[in-house]
């Protein structure tokens, strides 16, 4: 068997097109461009890259982009006073703090300032709460485990009364998907560090969630036939038959993987470029609420 691809580049695309629709629209209809602040403490090379990422694909979604560089010394107080100055600004609809902050920040005090309303990235402790909460909704969730929820529902994955296994626990991707796919109706088990049979475990799931940031861990073994295999992982490895001596690859061995799945995501180009589009649409949603459009 050769799993199909769950394209995370053709399907985001599809999203920004979309998104770039109705952003036209709300324009013309209530006269409000969807604004989005991101904020990056420091110059971590890799949260650079992405925040630049985010702003680009929002200006080319016809979105209004504000860029916050904040010192990597900067004190709690002071960051605190800029998200308060992007919480009363009326053009920024969302809010991104790009994580990880410096060690010298309490980085769930920073989540907490950022007002529901704007929280487009899901992550304030509230929302997260809320993501874990039977009936009550958060006012957005975070973009990472919606993209892989929303590439699953566009390839026709059923996740309702199915198996998913989640490998790995971290606060911005392994529990809030657990979360996401529990709430669908998935039969859910969370796997980390003290699992003792980390593949036998996998090798249970429909739908594998490989987000342990280990690459290409995932084997074929690990993987039941025609499981969807989603991989969250983005890691450099040096390969001499590579362009420039290094290749990037997720959590799972893809070369192997594709055999025996159903559906697998690639890396690059499955759940990253997702994160961003789904960014896109909450940031979107976000505007649209602050007229009564949603
Ligand atoms: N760091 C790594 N991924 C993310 C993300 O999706 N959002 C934020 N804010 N920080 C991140």
């Amino acid at each position: 068997m050769t799993a199909e691809l769950l394209d995370g580049r053709a399907t985001s695309a599809k999203i920004r097109e979309e998104v770039t629709a109705e952003v036209e629209q709300l324009k013309a209809e209530h006269g409000v461009v969807p604004g989005l602040a991101t904020v990056l403490v420091g110059e971590d090379p890799a949260s650079k890259s992405y925040v630049g990422m985010k702003e680009k694909q929002c200006r080319q979604a016809g979105m209004h982009a504000v860029g916050v560089h904040l010192p990597e010394d900067i004190g709690q107080a002071d960051l605190l006073a800029e998200l308060a100055k992007l919480n009363a600004n009326p053009e920024i609809h969302g809010i991104l703090l790009q994580l990880p902050l410096p060690e010298h920040l309490d980085e769930d005090q920073a989540l907490s300032a950022i007002a529901l309303e704007k929280d487009v990235d899901g992550f304030h402790p509230v929302n997260i709460a809320r993501l874990t909460l039977q009936g009550v909704e958060p006012t957005f969730v975070p973009c990472m485990p919606l993209g892989c929820v929303e590439l699953l529902d566009r390839y026709g994955v059923l996740i309702k009364g199915r198996e998913a296994v989640v490998l790995g626990t971290s606060n911005i991707v392994g529990l809030p998907t657990a979360m996401l796919l529990l709430h669908r109706g998935a039969t859910l088990t969370i796997c980390h560090p003290h699992t003792e049979d980390l593949g036998g475990t996998s090798r249970r799931a429909d739908i594998l969630v490989a987000a342990i940031d280990q690459p290409r861990m995932v084997k074929s073994d690990w993987v039941k036939p025609g499981a969807a295999v989603i991989d969250v992982g983005w890691s450099r490895v040096k390969d001499e038959t590579a362009e420039g001596g290094y290749r990037v690859v997720g959590n799972v061995d893809f070369d192997e993987v594709l055999d025996v799945a159903g559906h697998v995501t690639p890396v690059p180009g499955g759940t990253g470029p997702m994160t961003i589009a789904v960014l896109l649409q909450n940031t979107l949603l976000s505007a649209r609420r602050s007229v009564g459009a949603a």
